[in-house]
């Protein structure tokens, strides 16, 4: 039995002072607007830091009611940082770095209500269960090759685990794939060669979206979309002429850039953001609670192919820290996604239906 089996965490909240609550998140990522977004609803903050951090976050002390400082991440799930934050009440938010650095097991038993559902990081973490999960909400994913199988174009070689797609290459032929393959073992990137996953490169534009899906107002809202700037994909083309042929392609994030669709593509966007709510409602009860991400490629002629999704908010998210041309539509307020949470977790508070947003 896995750990988010054994835990009971409505048991943890019938301890709580539900009139006392605080929202609390690990210091990297989106803890910023988070950490915002819960003061702007009226909460009390708690950042959990890295001791080498801890310098950084308190520049931003107006934001933070609480530090919890820590050596390193591991020890984020430890008895004592648990219990600190359950004195506190803490609702925990989980964001996109959470699992990367704790670790999927301790995130998945740690016993703090935890906004959202922790059922989805084990799926998350396993780039076949990712994809199938998708395939099965009659989301649009890229074709998946076998070793060895011919193809078109090029593919995406990735590894489980790859942290911003370190590790992951681009292949031309099956020969390029099966030499990749060859040294990813050799590196110890894998154990077995079944662990690749190889899928086609869609070629277009790549397009984030920022879903938010409210249990307390039962609707889906798209709260923006980004472009991942991703080095050195992204700076290839400026001298591509030159090194054609001569570097690696990589694709770690450094930052993201905002994106306004054609509103002609927002329906099918919408769709799929929906098929996934639905699909999680149906495999995952009581279904993703909150941000979720679709990563897409859209080709030339407007078919959107969805490579990968974060059940978590991303931090593509940061760039509307004052809102965004959609969340305009529904809030007409700045309602950034840290600040949706906090008012997500207030209308369940209000409601008496804490246990609804959190597990
Ligand atoms: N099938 C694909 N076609 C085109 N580009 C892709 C595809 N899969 C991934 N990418 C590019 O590689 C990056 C990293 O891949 P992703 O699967 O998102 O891994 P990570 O877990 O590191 O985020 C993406 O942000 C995107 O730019
Ligand atoms: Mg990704």
């Amino acid at each position: 039995m896995r750990g988010a089996d054994l835990i009971d965490i409505k048991r943890v909240l019938a301890g709580y002072d539900l009139d006392d609550l605080s929202i609390a998140t690990l210091g990297s990522h989106s803890a910023l607007q988070i950490l915002h977004g819960a003061k702007k609803e009226g909460f009390r903050t708690i950042a959990i830091v890295e001791k080498r951090r801890k310098w950084f976050y308190e520049e931003f002390a107006h934001l933070i009611d609480q530090m919890i400082v820590v050596d390193s991440w591991r020890d984020v799930a430890s008895k004592d940082v648990v219990l600190r934050l359950r004195e506190s009440n803490a609702i925990f938010i989980p964001h996109g770095s959470f699992v990367e650095y704790i670790g999927l097991d301790r995130a998945e038993s740690m016993e703090v209500p935890m906004f959202g559902i922790r059922s989805i990081f084990r799926i998350e973490a396993d780039q076949r269960m990712k994809m199938d999960f998708l395939a099965k909400a009659g989301i649009n994913i890229p074709r998946e090759y076998r070793i060895g199988e011919e193809f078109r174009g090029p593919v995406i070689v990735k590894f489980p685990g790859a942290k911003g797609g370190r590790g992951y290459f681009i292949a031309r032929t099956k020969d390029e794939v099966r030499r990749g393959i060859k040294k990813a073992l050799e590196d110890g990137l894998i154990s077995d060669e079944e662990e690749a996953l190889i899928q086609e490169y869609v070629i277009g534009v790549p397009a984030y979206y920022h879903f938010f899906y409210s249990p307390m107002l039962k609707r889906l809202e798209i709260l923006g979309a980004d472009i991942r700037y991703e080095s050195n994909a992204d700076g290839l083309h400026r001298i591509l002429p030159f090194v054609r042929g001569e570097i690696d392609v990589s694709f770690v994030v450094v930052g993201n850039v905002p994106l306004v669709l054609r509103e002609s593509l927002l329906p099918k966007i919408m769709r799929y953001g929906l098929n996934f709510v639905r699909y999680s409602q149906e495999r995952l009860p009581p279904g993703v609670i909150g941000p979720f991400c679709l990563e897409s490629v859209i080709r030339d002629d407007g078919e959107i192919v969805v490579f990968e999704f974060s059940g978590r908010i991303v931090a593509g998210t940061n760039i509307y820290l004052t809102g965004s041309p959609y969340s305009h539509l529904y809030w007409d307020e700045p309602m950034s996604v840290g600040r949706r949470i906090a008012r997500e977790i207030k209308l369940a508070q209000e409601e008496g239906k804490l246990d609804e947003v959190v597990t």
